[in-house]
Parts: C-alpha cells; sequence; structure tokens
C-alpha cells in the first residue's frame, strides 16, 4: 500500500474478526516496530506479545479490545516518544496487510505488570477487521477530507 494512502485511511478499530494473524504478518508487524527510529539508537524497548489476553484485558480501559483481539503486543519504553514511534510503525505495518488496530491505555499498572513482566507504555490491540474495508476504496485525499480530525490550519501555526 503507498504510504500516504496507509496514513490517510488508518482509523483505530476496536472490533476484531475471530481470525488468528499469520506468523509471517505477525513477525512483520513487531519486525516493524523493532526498526523505527529511537532516541540515540539505544533501542531501550521490549515488543511484548501476551497470550493471556483475557488477563490483559483486565488492566486496559476498554476490555473488549483486547478481549477480542488476535495479537496484543505491550509496548515496555520508559521513552514515551521512541514508544509511539514503535507503535505507529506497527499499527500501519499492520494496516498494509489488512489488520486493524488500536492502542489502549493502562488502567491497572501494577497488575499489567504481573503480566507482562514490566510496565507497559501502552497496549496496542490488533486483529482483521469484522467488516473488511479496502483502503483502495478511496482516494488519500478523501480519507482525509473524512478524518474526524481538526482542521490542518487550526492544528498548524507558522512563526
Ligand atoms: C495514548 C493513546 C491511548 C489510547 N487509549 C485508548 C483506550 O484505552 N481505549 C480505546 O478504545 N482507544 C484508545 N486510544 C485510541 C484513540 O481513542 C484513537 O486514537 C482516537 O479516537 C482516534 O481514532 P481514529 O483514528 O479512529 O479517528 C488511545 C490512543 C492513544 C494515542
Amino acid at each position: 500500500m503507498d504510504t500516504w494512502l496507509a496514513i490517510a485511511s488508518k482509523r483505530d478499530e476496536r472490533r476484531y474478526a475471530d481470525r488468528p494473524i499469520p506468523e509471517e504478518v505477525e513477525r512483520r508487524i513487531l519486525d516493524a516496530g523493532r526498526l523505527s527510529g529511537n532516541s540515540q539508537n539505544n533501542q531501550t524497548w521490549e515488543f511484548v506479545v501476551v497470550s493471556d489476553r483475557a488477563a490483559l484485558a483486565e488492566t486496559v480501559y476498554y476490555a473488549p479490545n483486547v478481549q477480542t483481539c488476535a495479537l496484543a503486543v505491550a509496548i515496555v519504553s520508559e521513552r514515551p516518544f521512541d514508544a509511539g514511534r514503535a507503535a505507529q510503525n506497527m499499527m500501519l505495518a499492520a494496516w498494509n496487510d489488512g489488520v486493524v488496530s488500536c492502542p489502549n491505555g493502562v488502567a491497572d499498572a501494577d497488575a499489567a505488570e504481573r503480566i507482562v513482566g514490566a510496565k507497559p507504555t501502552i497496549v496496542i490491540s490488533f486483529g482483521y477487521p469484522q467488516t473488511p474495508h479496502d483502503p483502495e476504496s478511496r482516494s488519500p485525499e478523501e480519507w482525509s477530507q473524512r478524518a474526524n480530525r481538526k482542521p490542518l490550519d487550526e492544528v498548524v501555526r507558522r512563526v
């Protein structure tokens, strides 16, 4: 998929099909995190694939995201900017393979730490969409127009 189309059409999704993510797709998603730029290239992060998603779901703000996803990745990093870069790279790589995703804030950090082995910055839920949709059905400009975002003029300031 074209990068601009991927960025413009990617929405966070919270309903997932009951369908596993193939190993090679999972590997690409995780590799997209590994490849992310990061502060001083220290790579002080871990991408933790959590198999007990039911337990992890109880620690995030909106449990169904994690209960129903096919892959849950907890990003552990003391550098929030690096974690964000890795998260978005993983979600865009997933979208390129037709896999949708949503970040999940952690509501109970201590309980999450018991499962993950460290306090996650964020948990990303991944899965195939319940209702398949084709990013190519619209141009990037159309996706951009339809996005529920403030207009560019409101968020860009030149000094
Ligand atoms: C740091 C962060 C934490 C988030 N936490 C949650 C969450 O706990 N539960 C949830 O359903 N969505 C969560 N989201 C997703 C946001 O709600 C979503 O990015 C926003 O509504 C825009 O969605 P859209 O791209 O589909 O328009 C989080 C997003 C970020 C960046």
